[in-house]
């Protein structure tokens, strides 16, 4: 008998193995595979920890509670800091120090879309993916700064395959192949309530990724972070794959980083009103750290400060900038003080019972494990939080409809273009939240901030009319 099966029954797992016997032999190996990524060890821990010991609920967090230090926009606070900033990020950019990093692992349950989420077509008139729309903006930034910036694209088994051949289909959309660099997240299985790993199937466990926070030690373990390293690559500009309006190169937002020598860098908007479901960066015994929405005490949540403004405002918005050090440190689980928790989902997982039949049930089941990125904040050195304009680096698209959806994500892009030509003395006909009448397009290559579009369109010797449709490419 293989080592692993005989483990997995001392460990109370040996149901894993079940239907060993009725497997090919490819399927046998994929299984024994399968079973040898999972840390048993973590796995007892964890069900120990977060399922058999429930309930100790947040309370007791919310008088510890203090609204973390940010960096205000130069026009709440000072414009010659910003400046500095901006020349700082530029210099390191010029220098190659810095890479993007996409997390694009996610199931995307939400949107209900079938393939990977960065294949969805979220423009205006091109109705261009979100993998185009940040790749011409890393390529806008590398024809703006000299070096090429390398790319890093954390998929998930889920959507690995499909990811890479996309890429390859597009040629890279313009980017050098070289500098897209794909690596896969971790897995981890879901369990029922006793802790029982379930399975799929009778050839593969019930396997999902570990979540956003994930990514720490995938970077590691894919050997992404020592390429860095021998690269001369330090900063590592981090978003979301459901966020097109993000400036996935941002040079104040670089430089601010490399100014405070911050380990962990962090954008935050102004929560728009008290109830808005994102996290808010708070502090706690003087460190930094995120507190979910669904955790932030009410009488925190609401409270205002005597501006009339909410006092724990800064919502997190899931774009940092990551040491690599830093990353080394929490990604290669050296540092045993160091380690991102994980949380516990309770979901509906099909599976395959012990006597074989497929069971799909319609209440939640199963307990599925997951680490969030912004989880690293507390380990962090000199965390910096530096305000940004939400219409300027924020519209995710994480439903099929209403909020946070292609359609808000969409309007969000035309207002940006409306604001856009307006500095360029174009005005357009608009309702009263800013969006324009007619629909168009400026691709990243065109431009990618309002400065960027006064320049050139003020340099176009032709200018286009602005009518519906129109690309600005
Ligand atoms: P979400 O929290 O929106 O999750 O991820 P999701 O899986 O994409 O969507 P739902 O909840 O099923 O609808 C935020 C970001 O984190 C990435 C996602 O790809 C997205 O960019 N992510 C999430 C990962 O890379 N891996 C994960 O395990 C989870």
């Amino acid at each position: 008998m293989s080592d692993i099966i005989q483990l997995f029954q001392e460990r109370g797992q040996g149901h894993v193995f079940t239907f060993f016997d009725d497997l090919n032999e490819d399927e046998q190996a994929g299984l024994i595979a399968q079973a040898e990524q999972i840390d048993l060890d973590e796995i007892e821990a964890l069900v120990n920890d977060l399922i058999q010991t429930k309930g100790e609920g947040n309370d007791a967090i919310a008088d510890e509670l203090e609204p973390a230090d940010f960096v205000p926009l130069p026009e709440n606070g000072d414009p010659a800091l910003w400046q500095e900033a901006v020349e700082k990020g530029e210099s390191a950019l010029r220098t190659g120090r810095v890479a993007a990093f996409t997390v694009a692992g996610g199931q995307g349950t939400r949107l209900g879309y079938d393939g990977p989420k960065g294949k969805f077509g979220v423009t205006p008139v091109l109705k261009a993916s979100l993998f185009q729309v940040f790749a011409e903006k890393i390529l806008a930034s590398t024809r703006l700064y000299g070096p090429a910036i390398p790319w890093y694209v954390m998929t998930s088994i889920i959507n690995h395959e499909a990811t890479v051949e996309y890429f390859e289909a597009n040629d890279y959309f313009g980017l050098s192949p070289e500098k897209v660099l794909f690596f896969s997240q971790g897995l981890m299985p879901a369990v029922d309530a006793e802790g029982k790993i379930l399975l799929a199937d009778k050839a593969n466990i019930a396997l999902s990724p570990d979540g956003h926070g994930g990514a720490l030690r995938a970077l590691v373990r894919s050997g992404s972070i020592r390429e860095m390293e021998a690269n001369g690559i330090d900063v590592i500009s981090y978003f979301q794959v459901d966020n097109p309006l993000v400036r996935c190169i941002d040079p104040a937002f670089v430089g601010f980083h490399i100014m405070t020598n911050s380990e962990l860098s962090s954008k935050m908007v102004p929560k728009a009103y008290a109830e808005e479901k994102v996290g808010v960066f708070c502090q706690k015994d003087g460190e930094a750290l995120v507190v979910e929405y669904s955790d932030l005490p009410d009488k925190l949540a609401t409270e205002v400060d005597d501006n009339g403004a909410l006092r724990f405002r800064a919502g997190s918005i899931a774009i940092h900038i990551f040491n690599r050090a830093f990353v080394h440190r929490l990604g290669s689980g050296k540092d045993a003080a160091a380690k991102l928790p994980f949380h516990l989902a309770h979901k509906k997982v099909p599976y395959l019972a012990t006597n074989g039949e497929l069971q799909t049930p319609s209440e939640p089941n199963a307990y599925k494990f997951e680490m969030f990125v912004f989880d690293a904040l507390p380990f962090a050195a000199n965390p910096t939080i530096i305000e940004t304009a939400r219409e300027d680096d924020f519209s995710p698209v994480k439903n099929a409809e209403g909020i946070d959806s292609a359609q808000t994500c969409r309007d969000d892009q035309l207002r940006q273009f409306a604001r856009w030509t307006a500095a360029a003395g174009i005005t357009l006909n608009t309702d009263e939240t800013g969006l324009p009448e007619i629909s168009f397009e400026v691709s990243p290559l065109f431009a990618d901030s309002a400065d960027r579009f006064v320049e050139r369109w003020n340099g176009l010797a032709e200018k286009p009319e602005l009518t519906n449709g129109l690309v600005l490419i």
